[in-house]
């Protein structure tokens, strides 16, 4: 399956992503991390990614763009992928297409702004790209990560006014890819509930629905 999951920040596409993950046995890949994980070793690509990450803005396509392709032309994505933060533009679905991978579905996980913000203050982060969040989904021990054992972060772009900045560009910038993959009769829309599993059970539906539920 080849699988692309779209939402606001914080609408639960990372959580979601590694479920779907480990349930389907394929890789779930994540600009967003893919772009932490460089801002934490200091790379090049790191130091670039900062400056648009930190302020709520997102990557130039054509760094993003590089990236993806590097790893669906890989061995690792041969038997499917969930794609989790990509693409976020128009532009970036248009150099997706051109790529000539065939895409099964996208997902969309809808969330109302005004619960966004506490999700984020709760959440907590691991390197090997787990997320947790202090009510709703806690590691088993505190600050630590259940899969890998390495200590938890709080990312620097949770903050409530970055957070909001980010909603700002989500709204502008990635929402009418909503219309677009409407229009390729790809879309499958679930509602984001108040619990994690709740909503676990609402994708995991609607993926076995699949075609019945694109509009
Ligand atoms: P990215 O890492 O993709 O961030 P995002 O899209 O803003 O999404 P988040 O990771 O914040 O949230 P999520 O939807 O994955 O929610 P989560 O599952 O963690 O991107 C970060 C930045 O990188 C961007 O701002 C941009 O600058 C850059 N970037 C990335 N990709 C790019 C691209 N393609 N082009 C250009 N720039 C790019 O859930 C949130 C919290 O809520 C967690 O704590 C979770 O435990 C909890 N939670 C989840 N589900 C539920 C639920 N049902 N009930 C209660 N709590 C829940």
């Amino acid at each position: 399956m080849n699988l692309i999951l779209l939402g606001a920040p914080g609408a639960g596409k990372g959580t979601q992503a590694e479920q779907i993950s480990e349930r389907e046995g394929i890789p779930a890949i994540s600009t967003g991390q893919i772009l932490r994980n460089a801002m934490r070793s200091g790379s090049e690509l790191g130091l670039t990614a900062k400056q648009y990450v930190e302020s709520g803005a997102l990557v130039p396509d054509d760094i993003v763009i590089g990236i993806i392709r590097e790893y669906l032309e890989s061995d690792e994505c041969r038997h499917g992928f969930v794609l989790d933060g990509f693409p976020r533009t128009i532009a970036q679905a248009e150099a997706l297409k051109r790529l000539g991978i065939k895409i099964d579905a996208v997902l969309t996980i809808e969330v109302p702004d005004e619960k966004i913000v506490g999700r984020m203050s709760g959440r907590r982060f691991c390197e090997c790209g787990a997320s947790y969040h202090t009510d709703y989904l806690p590691p088993k021990v505190e600050g630590i990560c259940d899969r890998c054992g390495k200590e938890l972060y709080i990312r620097d772009d949770d903050k409530p006014e970055t957070v909001l900045s980010r909603l700002e560009t989500y709204h502008r910038q990635t929402e009418p890819l909503i219309g677009y993959y409407r229009g390729e009769g790809l879309l499958i829309t679930v509602e984001g509930q108040e619990r994690v599993e709740d909503t676990t059970e609402l994708v995991r539906q609607a993926l076995m629905n699949g075609t019945e539920n694109k509009q």
